[in-house]
């Protein structure tokens, strides 16, 4: 790539593994252009027309093969790589191969990106010419596991801005969206079975601001919740992107709002849905009744969500109330358990078995690992039989628990706070909002290298990729989402999309010119330089 192509003043994020500049003008895009593509590709076509069909106000109409200016093909045989894809523009036409239906997905993000940045309104201007530079593009993705998380459970998210975050994440070439649907502050998912999850706790009767002591208040009751048919309209919609959706039903812990929802899941009678943030001593009983309950309410959200992953959380569960509780004590009891952490192990394996059966791979947060989960006692019942094989383990708390459970022999997703909690702070300036956790700069998202070292590469290839976590505490709109997940997001594009050295100061100049984009697409980003005035929250007080 020379620098005064004009594809360097289109520049690609996540940049691909190589891009080679043409010596010729390109194709300009007409009110004639036709466009065509392979059985396996039509998806594709269709997103095609409809995105750059309303941006362009051009027909883009669909021609035949030899007639097409744009041509979409799938070619499994061209060693493009899994989800890779080529991507050739000259003067006659640009031509888009994929390895699968993925790659051409993701060759056509990539002709788009190729265009000017109005190519992301969803309107034309008037006056644009929308000239694809000459060039050829060769890529493919280093990851399996691109992710981001919403947390749609502390402040709900409506299925219009869940979708056009999907949208978000496939212009950025990520491939999965975990959704957070369920904690102590609500339930977001409608349970045919058991209508009481959301009748009652996906609702609460106000919310904490910041997390100032002692606690102030909004005194605003806050809720919503996704019917099935809206999941089904969410999971769709992901999967015509090639982004598949990883349902979180959170357990044992974080489980208020389903205990105020059905009392006989708790220990401890009837509470409200949580008003503020932390982590909470009211957890799910460990009974017979409660399991059944869950796998019911697994039973639908493996109907709803048809990807291969379901996670279950496990993640924050105090054990106080089973330390006192004579059915946890007689469960451990029964179940020659050690303790109350072997008690959670018991619980989840509970539920993988479940899920295993119906085919599905259990996915927890790292503290599953505790209470000795990856240790197995023979094979085939008897003595402590260990978790399935398929279960997968997101390493949060630092990388620790990838690095087990890869050495154990699963896959993992790291997503450790340090790197990939995108709450946490963007600086530490006094008018950043709102100030939690720990330092987390674009350019510490962009420099971050998922796989944690001293792995062998047979370890290092259970880590299937990262994500990045969107804990909503303090984004209660979809407007503050923007702020606080871009441009980080771009930045985690490309470290898990692209191979190759990482230096921010190569990467920040094609930042800015992809924030173009980002202004075209009306996303309400942080400024590199710092808040816009309206996006300070004066007042509103963190933690360290
Ligand atoms: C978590 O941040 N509690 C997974």
């Amino acid at each position: 790539m020379t620098d005064n192509s004009p594809f360097a003043s289109r520049p690609l994020i996540p940049r691909p593994v190589t891009a080679v500049a043409g010596d010729t003008a390109g194709l300009v895009l007409t009110a004639s252009t036709r466009v065509s593509a392979d059985p396996d590709a039509r998806g594709t076509l269709t997103w095609l027309q409809r995105e750059l069909g309303a941006a362009t106000g051009l027909p883009l109409a669909t021609g035949d093969e030899t007639s097409s200016q744009i041509r979409l093909s799938v070619d499994p045989g061209a060693g493009l790589g899994r989800e890779g894809y080529r991507l050739i523009v000259d003067d006659e036409g640009a031509l888009v191969v994929g390895n699968d239906p993925a790659g051409v997905f993701y060759g056509a993000q990539t002709l788009r990106q190729l265009l000017p940045a109005d190519a992301y309104r969803a309107a034309p201007l008037g006056g644009t010419e929308w000239t694809l530079p000459a060039g050829s593009v060769t890529d493919a993705p280093r990851f399996a596991w691109r992710g981001a998380m919403l947390d749609v459970a502390r402040h709900f998210l409506p299925k219009r801005e869940v979708m056009r975050f999907v949208d978000l994440m496939a212009a950025h070439k990520l491939n999965v969206l975990h959704l957070h649907l369920t904690d102590d502050q609500g339930w977001r998912v409608e349970i045919r079975r058991y209508p009481k999850l959301t009748e009652r706790g996906s609702w609460r009767t106000r919310t904490q601001q910041g997390c100032a002591t002692p606690p102030v208040f909004d005194d605003r009751p806050h809720g919503g919740f996704y019917t099935q048919e809206d999941v089904r309209e969410i999971v769709a919609h992901a999967a015509a992107r090639h982004v598949t959706v990883v349902p979180e039903i959170d357990v044992p812990g974080h489980s208020q709002a389903a205990i105020h929802a059905y009392p006989e899941l708790g220990e401890c009678g009837r509470i409200p849905v949580g008003t503020q943030w932390g982590v909470f001593e009211e957890v799910l009983a460990v009974t017979d009744e409660v399991l059944e309950f869950y796998r019911g309410v697994l039973d639908e959200v493996v109907e709803l969500f048809p990807g291969p992953y379901v996670h279950v959380g496990g993640d924050e569960c105090p054990k106080a109330q089973w330390r006192s509780s004579p059915s946890a004590q007689r469960r451990i009891k029964e179940e020659g358990l050690a303790d109350e952490d072997e008690l959670q192990s018991w619980f989840i394996r509970q539920l993988d078995a479940h899920l295993t059966a119906r085919g599905r791979r259990l996915v927890g947060w790292d503290e599953i690992l505790e209470g000795g989960l990856l240790e197995r006692d023979g094979a085939g019942g008897g003595g402590r039989a260990g978790i399935s094989p398929g279960a997968t383990v997101m390493s949060w708390r630092g990388e620790e628990g990838g690095v087990a459970a890869a050495r154990a022999g699963h896959d993992v997703v790291m997503s450790p706070t340090r790197t990939s909690y995108l709450d946490y702070r963007q600086s530490d300036a006094a008018d950043e909002p709102v100030r939690v956790g720990t330092l987390l700069r674009t350019e510490d998202v962009y420099l971050a290298e998922p796989v944690p070292e001293g792995l062998t590469d047979e370890e290092a290839a259970h880590v299937l990729g990262a994500q990045v976590n969107v804990w909503t505490e303090h984004v209660d709109t979809p407007r503050r989402l923007d702020y606080m997940v871009f441009p980080r997001l771009s930045a985690f594009a490309e470290q898990v999309w692209s191979t190759g050295e990482r230096d921010y100061a190569e990467f920040e100049p094609r930042l800015r010119g992809h924030l173009e984009r980002l202004d075209a697409a009306g996303v309400e980003y942080r400024p590199l330089e710092g808040p816009r005035p309206w996006q300070t929250r004066p007042g509103v007080v963190g933690w360290d």
